[in-house]
């Protein structure tokens, strides 16, 4: 396994607007490649879902001898092999971290004239199976599972089945489908009785594919014998992940998001019951059927919300929701109650015990019980979250970033591809402030009590964020410019001129016509700037175009830094900046300068430098360096200008000039360049040989 795990990093102030299409339902992707792959004929799938989960179900139909083309933009052409076409693997089946395929894969594999063994991976390999190998060794299936009933699953070929009569114990979906799959094999008719009513995708694609499906009150039978026919399928919008912007909608001021084309089956819409009983305005738009499944645009506004006793029989309709819902009960005006969900402590993660530790790092009043949770609503503030893995954990903190007060910093998110690909860029495009990392790996430290930290992320373990960032802040000719520049060169790193980009702006604004103090036009600006930055060997500099033009001199002019301290006051530029300032962290590492690159843009920097010296050697500084230029200045009104500047930078509202609480202060009024060079480097060394960071 990597020795590097990915970390969300959420800063407030977020918010979601506008259209949203999430990606294919999981559900359905899995369903469409086995029907697909066990049917007489080819069938085209659309939508299909490229996550880890569902290909895992691709690989093992091929690993099975089933040609399929694609996926391509979600486009699969799958040439069935009939129900009785499939060949033996050569080897065991890896089916990663889904429980989807390994259930139901296990109701066909159980039918079939050859050995197979199913495997997982470690969260997996935990799961418990027993609830299917019982049924399938009823119907007459042979299947040997570790000790305590879990993976991998030995399971052995040329075994008659016998159609049953079961009646569940646990309102299953994947149990309810592994026996209908194991049942088109059997002798006779398999019936399973649902206690309560789950996802019933199996029994409309079955349907899809010409299968006679008997159903009535609960009950669900299959006859064995005969035959599926291709078919084509259009796979909606999963509903499980539009959840987590339906949450985040719902529980951000100002937010509006209309959810398109998602699948709206009734057996998956318990989070739209659930949130509209909290509360929420949530409306369906624009209802069809596509496929045999109905498919819908949700779109949902920020809301008042209360908390509410959560009905039981909405529990199995919900239940991958709720580690979202637990985020809307965190964010809602009083207590929520769930019980009757004991089947959360054997997901991904044991989601209780995960999600109450999470909400209490935030500061939230939650207290885990043996089936379910009571979450009494509040203020949410900023903390280090463990998802353990789990990516539906980590997508629903992702969202209570929305209303935390603080940053959040999100542990062990890789897997949220293998439900969701795609879901940082979505959430961002949305209005997410998402910003992932490579991080050291290792989960976060546990606060000593259940009250909220209201420390920054770096005040517990330390994270070694890789790419490295070293920050350098300080006023106006304090040498940050001229220090950073070798510094990067010195450690082979990348180099960010933040003030460039204020400068650029301000430049744009003079091309543009837009007024210094038309916040929303700047914004537009900003968001849109055209700009190339060219490394020049020769000059040994970089030389800067902004729409196609070359703009390195006139950005160097007084009037232009002027003109950039007058835009870079205004919140809406800053932000607009943000996103394209974070992309030049990439490895091997950044050194960043500017004013608030510490304090704000990289927050968790591996080492802050504050650069200081007095107004008059930064005046005589300036001095020297446009004479040089050969332009025409006094000193005495440099150093106002310098002055006056200063006080600006420093005395705005939004990212002011400040040094960085974890700051390390240089004073350059009497040190040379190579003097702070060497410096920072000798810190650097001393820090990251402490942090095991390479050089
Ligand atoms: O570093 P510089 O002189 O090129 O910066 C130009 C202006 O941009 C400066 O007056 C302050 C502003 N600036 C900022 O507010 N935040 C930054 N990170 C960088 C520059």
């Amino acid at each position: 396994m990597a020795d590097h795990n990915t970390t969300f990093i959420i800063h407030p102030g977020g918010t979601l607007q506008g259209p949203v299409r999430v990606p294919g339902d999981k559900s359905i992707s899995h369903r469409a490649v086995m029907l697909g792959a066990l049917a007489d004929g080819e069938t085209e799938v659309h939508g299909f879902l490229e996550g880890e989960d569902s290909l895992a179900t691709l690989r093992a139909f091929r690993a099975m001898g089933v040609e399929v083309e694609g996926p391509r933009d979600g486009h699969l052409r799958i040439r069935g092999a009939g129900l009785d076409g499939l060949r033996a693997p050569p080897g065991p089946l890896d089916l990663g971290n889904s429980g989807t395929s390994m259930r139901l894969l296990a109701g066909i594999l159980a039918a079939q004239p050859f050995d197979s063994v199913l495997q997982g991976d470690a969260s997996l390999s935990r799961r418990p199976m027993a609830r299917i190998t019982h049924p399938l060794a009823r119907m007459g299936a042979r299947i040997e599972t570790a000790p305590g009933g879990t993976p991998p699953l030995r399971i052995h070929g040329g075994r008659r089945l016998q159609g049953i009569d079961y009646v569940m114990p646990v309102a299953s979906a994947q149990v309810k489908s592994c026996l209908l799959l194991a049942g088109l094999y059997a002798e006779g008719r398999t019936c399973v009785t649902e206690p309560a009513p789950t996802r019933d995708h199996t029994e409309r694609m079955l349907a899809s594919f010409g299968c006679e499906v008997l159903r009535e009150a609960g009950r669900i039978c299959v006859a064995g014998g005969g035959r599926l026919r291709a078919t084509a399928i259009e796979v909606p919008g999963d509903i499980s992940s539009a959840a987590f912007f339906m949450v985040g909608a719902a529980i951000t001021p100002g937010a509006e998001v209309c959810l398109t084309g998602v699948g709206i089956n009734p057996t998956r819409t318990g989070v739209v019951n659930i949130l509209r009983a909290m509360g929420a305005s949530l409306d369906i738009e624009n209802e069809r059927m596509a496929g045999g499944e109905p498919v819908g645009d949700i779109r949902v506004r920020a809301s008042r919300l209360r908390g509410i006793v959560i009905p039981r029989d909405q529990v199995p309709l919900a239940i991958d929701e709720f580690p979202a819902l637990f985020i809307a009960a965190a964010c809602a005006e009083g207590e929520t109650v769930l019980q009757g969900a004991a089947e959360l402590r054997v997901k991904e993660s044991d989601r209780i015990q995960v999600m109450a530790d999470g909400l209490r790092a935030l500061g939230v009043d939650a207290r885990p019980t043996d089936d379910g949770m009571v979450i009494r609503g509040g203020r949410l503030g900023g903390g280090c979250v463990d998802s353990h893995g789990d990516h539906r954990i980590a997508m629903a903190f992702a969202m209570a970033g929305l209303r935390a007060d603080g940053i959040i910093e999100i542990r062990d998110c890789a897997n949220v591809a293998t439900s969701f690909p795609g879901f940082v860029e979505l959430a961002r495009h949305a209005g997410l402030q998402i910003n992932v990392m490579q991080s050291g790996k290792g989960s976060c430290t546990r606060p000593t009590s259940g009250t909220a930290m209201e420390r920054s992320p770096r005040e517990h373990s330390p994270p070694v964020i890789t790419p490295p960032v070293i920050t350098i802040d300080g006023p106006g000719g304090s040498g940050k410019g001229t220090v950073s520049r070798l510094l990067a060169r010195r450690l082979g790193w990348h180099f960010l001129d933040s003030g460039a980009l204020y400068r650029l702006v301000a430049l744009a604004a003079r091309h543009h016509d837009v007024a210094l103090d038309d916040a929303a036009g700047l914004a537009r600006l900003a968001r849109n700037l055209d700009v190339r930055f060219e490394e020049d060997s020769d000059l040994d500099d970089v030389c800067i175009y902004l729409d196609g033009r070359e703009v390195t001199g006139a950005l160097r002019e007084e009037s232009c830094g002027e003109a950039a301290s007058q835009v870079a006051a205004l919140a809406p530029v800053r932000e607009a900046l943000l996103d394209r300032q974070r992309t030049f962290c990439r490895p091997p590492g950044l050194v960043a300068d500017g004013r608030d690159m510490g304090t704000v843009v990289f927050p968790h920097a591996a080492l802050k430098i504050f650069l200081t010296a007095s107004a008059g050697e930064r005046a005589r500084r300036r001095y020297k360096q446009l004479k040089d230029k050969g332009m025409d200045v006094r000193l005495d009104s440099l150093l106002r200008e310098i002055e006056a500047r200063d006080a600006r930078d420093r005395g705005r509202r939004h990212a002011p000039l400040k040094p960085a609480p974890d700051a390390v202060h240089i004073d350059t009024t009497s040190l040379t360049v190579e003097d702070v060079v060497a410096r920072i480097l000798a810190l650097w060394r001393e820090r990251s040989a402490r942090a095991s960071v390479p050089v």
